[in-house]
């Protein structure tokens, strides 16, 4: 896809990976609707870049999805890609792990993702074009003690996006995930030292890292569709 002038929505775009997706597809000429919950910094975001405007959210509110499609089509006339990239992460011993969090990370992680799915693919089914990208992780593709919930989560998203991406082949539409795995964002602000240290032991990716595994799922041509991106620090031990 030729980028330039295409219009994207990103989720989770206030921090870490959202927002260096926004830089970087800013940087190729893209128009992007971005949301997140805090007003502040994705105000700040999208008055660094070129053409963004920030509409801020809780994702999980059912209505959510298609305010930012009204958005997107009101502000920009169209929409091309969705990053569906909003996430937290919540681990724990069976003991000790807050259940109302777990609870809320499903909510955040698998339902605002579907949700978001099914809203843009309506959209793109009626234009007959559009790229959807789920960030799934590394933890969607091999499971970890006292991960489990997070591991779900992701595991969720990743047949989720293989389902959708078969079910639409054929249509004009794209659908693939990216899997990253440790990366230096906020995602682990709330974690204690001991946790840190394990998931960071392989060193930590930057976020621009995945801004351009992304931007080089979205460039290739109509005929090649990159299904996953796993993109991991290269002395991570996985
Ligand atoms: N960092 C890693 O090592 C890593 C590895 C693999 C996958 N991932 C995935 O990458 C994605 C982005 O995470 P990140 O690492 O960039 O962490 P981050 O810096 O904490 O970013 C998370 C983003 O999600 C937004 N968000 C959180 N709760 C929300 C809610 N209820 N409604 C709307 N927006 C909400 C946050 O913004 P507000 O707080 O402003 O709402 C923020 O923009 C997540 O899906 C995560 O699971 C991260």
């Amino acid at each position: 896809m030729n980028l330039q002038d295409k219009v994207a929505i990103i989720t989770g775009a206030s921090s870490g990976i959202g927002k260096a997706i926004a830089q970087d597809l800013d940087a190729a000429g893209m128009r992007l609707i971005l949301t997140a919950r805090s007003q502040d910094k994705l105000e700040q975001l999208a008055s660094s870049l070129n053409q963004a405007k920030a509409i801020a959210g809780v994702i999980t509110e059912p209505e959510m999805p298609q305010q930012l499609v009204d958005f997107a089509l009101e502000t920009f006339g169209q929409l091309d890609v969705v990053l569906n990239n909003a996430g937290v992460m919540t681990v724990g011993a069976i003991e000790d792990v807050d259940l109302e969090a777990i609870c809320q990370m499903v909510r955040l992680n698998v339902e605002s993702v579907y949700r978001m799915a099914y809203t843009v693919l309506r959209h793109f089914k009626k234009v007959g074009s559009g790229f959807l990208i789920n960030t799934s992780s590394l933890a969607g593709l091999k499971t970890v003690p006292q991960y489990g919930a997070y591991n779900g989560t992701k595991f969720a998203v990743e047949a989720f996006t293989d389902a959708l991406r078969m079910e639409l082949a054929g249509t004009g539409i794209k659908v693939a995930s990216i899997a990253p795995g440790t990366v230096d964002t906020g995602l682990y602000d709330h974690w204690n030292q001991e946790d840190k240290d394990y998931i960071t032991s392989g060193g930590a990716l930057q976020p621009e890292d995945i801004a351009r595994c992304v931007r080089f799922i979205l460039e290739q041509p109509d005929h090649v569709l990159i299904p996953r991106l796993l993109a991991v620090p290269t002395n991570q031990p996985v």
